[in-house]
């Protein structure tokens, strides 16, 4: 994406209509201010498939792919971005920057050298698998740690022999070049200008990328030397902090769930007691980059880490990089064990399963932990223990589940809900949107979670207000200081009403293509995003539809709240309250 300049980006969307565009593929009709046929990504016998020329998106109402001109060329022609850019520019007439030809034909060089580096790893793997069989020292080793010659086949473990240059002659005599095998990570340069092998005498852990390409290897020492492992380099195709062990198997696995561990040995070690679902990081902390991907790619991550110091205090960054991202996080106690390869191999794997079934929520895990520090039945230690614990309670984004946990604290200290909100910061619901709704209170949990699984007049009228204040720049100015986060629910809405805040301000106006740039490289959110995108049903009266929005938003949250003190029938003065200011 960064090829391009936002400008060019804007003059290709804006030069061309996307109706024209979709019109070469799809027979389209018009319905009101859109055109509607039917769509090219899902069969379907009836229209739900919708192109707004006046927004430039498209979205499907039936299988819910959506975009912008660029995005439904880079689909139906099933091309790279910089190939539909170049397209749509051809057809518009629009002259590229020289920079970009230079760009796409570097771009095509960059995958070349990203095959040439996967085929010599692979070559690499090979050579080393084939030296373990012969080598009784490998063979040794690996059954001193409960491995077998199957297992070594399904991980491609190796051996990398004690030798100066045997994979460096090996790798040219099947006709690589110096500077091909180096750039791989496999050889060193010595001052003298001489290369030599990068891994000697050395167990190895071949990694592979989700695709199942060897990226990297690791190489252990078979005694107690240092360094224990070694990494291959940082190059074009592997990065320590965005790759995980394991995860070629691990995203295959159908699981819900995946096992977070420390260590390759660990990774193994669950895995051929049938937890496929598992990875590793690569000997660094859990990063951003690799929480973001376990968060897209499972709904729940099971941190399974060290059970000493080192291994909490990577579980404490773990839980905060897990907790910018919508996905349950658990964490599992192996008592005094080092880590989960030596738990499982002294206590066996139905142990570990009793283990994994009584795993804790990370906010209980804390709570749990901490409380084994402070002795809670002195005042002074409460404080500190509240204090501390607090700091995680932080990172929870959803304030019905904060509540959750700050009950949960209450309980556990007698320090009230209240004094532990004022410690959090949290300002509670000031009016502003005629509904004086907190969002801490209990009953509002329920109801709110019952609102998230099916769609309600309430989400559809939310969706109709953040599309109107996308497209009609005069209700957003207006009304601005009402719209605020507290109407909504869906993390996504949040953050899309805080894109559409951020255009107004930095350019007072929202261009809907940057919006799906901003949202690209999430299909979920690009798929709402173009649902919103393509309602426009407000009728000529956009102030009045404004207003019957919010009214339909803040009955409805209403309504719902009354619900749920109904359902729950232990708060009747607050309920007859509530009743009365409704009428
Ligand atoms: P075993 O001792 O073989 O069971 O390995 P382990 O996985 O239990 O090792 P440990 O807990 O010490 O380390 C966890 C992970 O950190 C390893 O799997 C490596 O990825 C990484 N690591 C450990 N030691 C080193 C080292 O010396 N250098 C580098 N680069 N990484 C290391
Ligand atoms: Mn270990």
């Amino acid at each position: 994406m960064p090829m391009f300049s936002e400008y060019i980006i804007h003059e290709v969307t804006e030069k061309n209509d996307i109706h024209d565009v979709v019109s070469k593929y799809v027979h389209l009709k018009k319905a009101g201010n859109s055109y509607v046929g039917l769509c090219p990504f899902h069969n379907e016998k009836t229209p739900s498939f919708s192109v707004s020329p006046q927004r430039g998106v498209f979205h499907c109402f039936g299988c819910g792919v959506g975009g912008d001109v660029i995005s439904f060329l880079m689909k139906i022609e099933n091309i790279p971005f910089y190939e539909a850019v170049k397209k749509l520019a051809d057809m518009s007439g629009i002259t590229l920057p020289q920079v970009t030809e230079y760009d796409k034909g570097n771009s095509e060089k960059i995958k070349k050298q990203k095959e040439k580096l996967f085929e010599l790893n692979r070559e690499a793997a090979l050579f080393f698998y084939e030296n373990l069989k012969d080598s009784q020292k490998s063979i040794e080793y690996l059954k001193k740690r409960q491995l077998t010659g199957a297992l070594a086949k399904t991980f491609w473990l190796g051996f990398a022999p004690d030798s100066w240059n045997s994979l460096f002659d090996f790798l040219k005599g099947k006709g690589y070049t110096e500077s091909d095998i180096f750039n791989a990570g496999l050889i060193k340069r010595h001052e003298s200008g001489r290369y030599y092998d990068m891994f000697r005498n050395r167990l190895m852990f071949p990694i592979f990328d989700a695709g199942g390409n060897i990226i990297a290897f690791g190489g252990r020492v078979f005694d107690d030397s240092k360094p224990k492992y070694l990494n291959s380099p940082e190059s074009a195709i592997f990065s320590k902090s965005k790759n995980l062990y394991g995860i070629n198997i691990a995203k295959n696995s159908k699981k819900d769930f995946v096992l977070l561990t420390e260590g390759y040995m660990d990774t193994i070690a669950l895995m051929k007691n049938g937890f496929l679902n598992t990875v590793a990081t690569l000997g660094t902390a859990l990063t951003g980059v690799q929480a973001k991907y376990l968060a897209n790619n499972f709904k729940e991550i099971v941190i399974c880490y060290d059970g000493d110091k080192a291994g909490h205090l990577a579980r404490l960054r773990a839980i905060s990089m897990l907790r910018e991202h919508d996905v349950k996080i658990t964490v599992i106690d192996l008592g005094s064990s080092k880590d989960p390869d030596e738990f499982i191999n002294t206590n066996g794997v139905e142990r570990f399963k009793v283990a994994l079934s009584n795993r804790k929520q990370d906010m209980e895990y804390l709570m749990d932990y901490y409380s084994e520090e402070y002795d809670l039945k002195n005042p002074q230690d409460i404080v500190s223990y509240v204090s501390e614990v607090i700091e995680y309670l932080k990172l929870i984004r959803s304030s019905v589940e904060q509540n959750v946990y700050v009950n949960m604290l209450s309980q556990r200290t007698k320090v009230s809900e209240k004094a532990i909100y004022a410690q959090l910061g949290v300002t509670q619901a000031k009016q502003g949107t005629g509904s004086d709704l907190k969002v801490s209170d209990p009953m509002v949990i329920a109801l709110r979670k019952r609102n998230k699984t099916n769609k309600t007049v309430l989400d559809n009228a939310r969706e109709h207000l953040l599309s109107l204040i996308i497209f009609d720049k005069i209700v957003y100015n207006k009304h601005k200081d009402s719209i605020t986060d507290k109407i909504f629910e869906l993390d996504f809405h949040i953050s899309l009403l805080n894109s559409i805040r951020q255009s107004y301000e930095e350019s007072g106006h929202v261009v809907a293509s940057r919006l799906t740039s901003h949202f690209a490289d999430n299909e979920t959110d690009l798929a709402l995003l173009s649902r919103i995108l393509s309602l426009d049903d407000f009728g000529d009266n956009t102030e009045k539809a404004y207003e019957d929005y919010m009214k339909i938003i803040s009955s409805e949250i209403k309504k719902n709240e009354i619900k749920a003190l109904m359902n729950s029938g232990d708060d009747l003065d607050k309920l007859n309250e509530m009743l009365k200011n409704k009428r």
